[in-house]
């Protein structure tokens, strides 16, 4: 079976070759876990393969993320990544070609709508959504929030992309049931200092590496122990 890399070695390794292609997977963590920066080796893999990647930010500014993003070597001024700003702003502002914020962030069925317009007008290999919570929340009832998510996992299976949603750390996500992989980065409190560890909760049509794993977040980004244990 053919595989998507993540960007991160040793976490490709846990996944037993890298994520499986034109699926959504769901990466869960608390604040600063690394959310963003996986989400981020997982798009610039794809920009050095030339492929053509999407990412949506929801809560942090693009140029913030710029920056942040920087520090650890990637280079987000390539053009075969477009950046999409949907953090909210006090005035009117564009996001995609003809929708705005006010109609946009607020609305997971916008957004989707959105991200759909993107992927015909524009052959995207990754795209990431980051983080999802709050896009969750403009959806009051659980049913249709599950239909509006499931037709959106439809349609960017049937264009053939690979989807990162993040998300905070929750209890009952009901997307960890749609989508096929959840990844969850977790601080451990170990012994006087914190230990960081990755584990893969599910991973429809593959075997995985089951055991949470050391990670850390160097420099060049984050860096998995496949072969080390947290314990
Ligand atoms: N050079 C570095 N060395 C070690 N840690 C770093 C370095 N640069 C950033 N960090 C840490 O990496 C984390 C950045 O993670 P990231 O923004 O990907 O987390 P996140 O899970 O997306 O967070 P949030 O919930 O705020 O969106 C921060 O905790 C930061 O302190
Ligand atoms: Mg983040």
């Amino acid at each position: 079976m053919s595989r998507i890399s993540t960007g991160i070695e040793g976490l490709d390794e846990m996944l037993n070759g890298g994520l499986i292609p034109g699926r959504a997977y769901l990466v869960k963590g608390g604040p600063g876990a690394g959310k963003t920066t996986l989400a981020m080796h997982f798009l610039m893999d794809g920009v050095k393969k030339g492929e053509k990647c999407l990412y949506v930010s929801l809560e942090e500014p693009v140029s913030s993320l710029k920056e942040d993003m920087r520090n650890f070597g990637f280079d987000l001024e390539n053009p075969n990544i477009k950046l999409v700003d949907a953090t909210p702003v006090g005035e009117k502002r564009s996001i995609f070609a003809d929708v705005f914020y006010e109609d946009f962030a607020v609305s997971f069925e916008k957004l989707t709508r959105a991200i759909i317009q993107e992927l015909k007008a524009e052959k995207y290999s990754r795209v990431v959504i980051d983080p999802i919570t709050m896009l969750k929340l403009t959806i009051k009832d659980e049913l249709e929030y599950r239909r509006t998510f499931m037709s959106f996992l439809k349609v960017v299976a049937s264009h053939g992309a690979t989807v990162i949603f993040t998300s905070e750390l929750a209890e009952s996500d009901v997307e960890e049931y749609l989508v096929s992989g959840v990844i969850e980065m977790n601080v451990i409190e170990g012994r006087g200092k914190p230990l960081r560890g990755i584990k893969i909760r599910k991973f429809r049509g593959s075997s995985f590496d089951e055991e949470t794993r050391p990670y850390k977040i160097t420099d060049r980004g984050i860096v998995v122990y496949s072969r080390e244990s947290i314990f």
